[in-house]
């Protein structure tokens, strides 16, 4: 299996339907049916928002310190088998601090989970882009205290209708506090979503910017400056942004030469961790070793903290 690092992962899309169960078991949390397969049932999306909808309702399980931390040393053991030797770990903190959870117990286990775990990771704080910029810039503060347990910011959830000029004044104070700066843009919305992720927040990766592909100067550009995409096939398949993985437009951004990687993004939701989603690149777009290679080598290229003196790699 080759060495890789993944980029594009959020903590809480790890949550397996048999952690919600226990979780749920632990904390004493009413779920309709505490049974695996309802809840592995709701994992049919027609698009990012019923994705969502799901994906924050199974988040009512996480409660303690011990919850976050039992999620991520999950997800760290299963990314050390599927070859992964370096993770940048997304986690959404208004979507625990929302429901009356602590900023300590998130930080807490998450960090305690990656000081121990087997692959070396480093935790980027991503901000709901529907709950808007005010609270953003709130969340960014009171995170400020837990500096050192997060290398950059990001932006994520229900994209089309929050484009990232919204978010200007956060990421300026991001920047200022020397955090690294990556957005969604380009999933559901259009290539100027990507534009401006660029120009006005400064990213130094896209995660997704499949959509980029539709306007050739922004192509240009992304090729010139060397900005990384962090491309997700399985959850692209499964959130319906392409029709099939075979219509992936993910070969067509390797020729153009961008700086494209492969990753997860949800893989408790999207039927695959990692390694999977490059074997079925492998398997359904014929993609070659040589081609995967090379996303393989971006993918320490695009790293921002990669050690590797400390994490293997390419
Ligand atoms: N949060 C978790 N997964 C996401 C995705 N694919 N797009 C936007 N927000 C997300
Ligand atoms: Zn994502």
């Amino acid at each position: 299996m080759r060495p890789k690092a993944e980029l594009h992962l959020h903590i809480e899309g790890t949550l397996e339907p048999e952690l919600v169960v226990d979780l749920a078991r632990r904390n004493r949390i009413e779920l309709p049916a505490f049974d695996v397969e309802a809840v592995r049932a709701r994992n049919d999306f027609a698009d990012l928002r019923s994705f969502l909808d799901v994906y924050y309702d199974n988040l009512a399980v996480l409660r303690t310190e011990e919850d976050f931390h039992d999620l991520a040393a999950a997800y760290l053991r299963r990314a050390a088998a599927q070859g992964v030797r370096h993770a940048e770990i997304f986690f959404d903190p208004q979507a625990h601090t929302s429901r009356g959870v602590p900023l300590e117990a998130v930080f807490g286990g998450l960090s305690a989970a990656l000081r121990d775990g087997e692959v070396p990771a480093a935790l980027i704080l991503c901000f709901l882009r529907d709950r808007g910029a005010e609270e953003a810039e709130r969340t960014l503060r009171a995170a400020l205290p837990f500096r050192e347990h997060f290398i950059g910011v990001g932006l994520d959830s229900a994209e089309v209708g929050y484009p990232p000029s919204l978010f200007r004044r956060v990421f300026d104070i991001a920047a200022a506090e020397g955090l690294h700066r990556v957005a969604h843009a380009g999933e559901e919305g259009g290539p100027d979503y990507v534009w401006e992720a660029l120009d006005v927040l400064g990213v130094e990766r896209v995660d997704h910017g499949i959509r980029a592909m539709e306007d050739p100067q922004l192509v240009a550009r992304l090729r010139e400056e060397r900005i990384p995409l962090t491309v997700c096939p399985l959850s692209n398949v499964r959130l319906r942004v392409v029709p099939s993985l075979r219509d992936h437009i993910l070969p067509a951004m390797l020729d153009e030469g961008l700086v494209v990687t492969v990753n997860s993004d949800d893989p408790a939701y999207f039927g695959g961790y990692v390694e999977d989603n490059y074997e079925a690149l492998r398997r359904e777009l014929g993609m070659t070793g040589e081609q995967l290679d090379r996303i393989a080598r971006n993918s320490f290229a695009a790293a921002f903290a990669y050690d590797p003196r400390h994490g293997g790699g390419a």
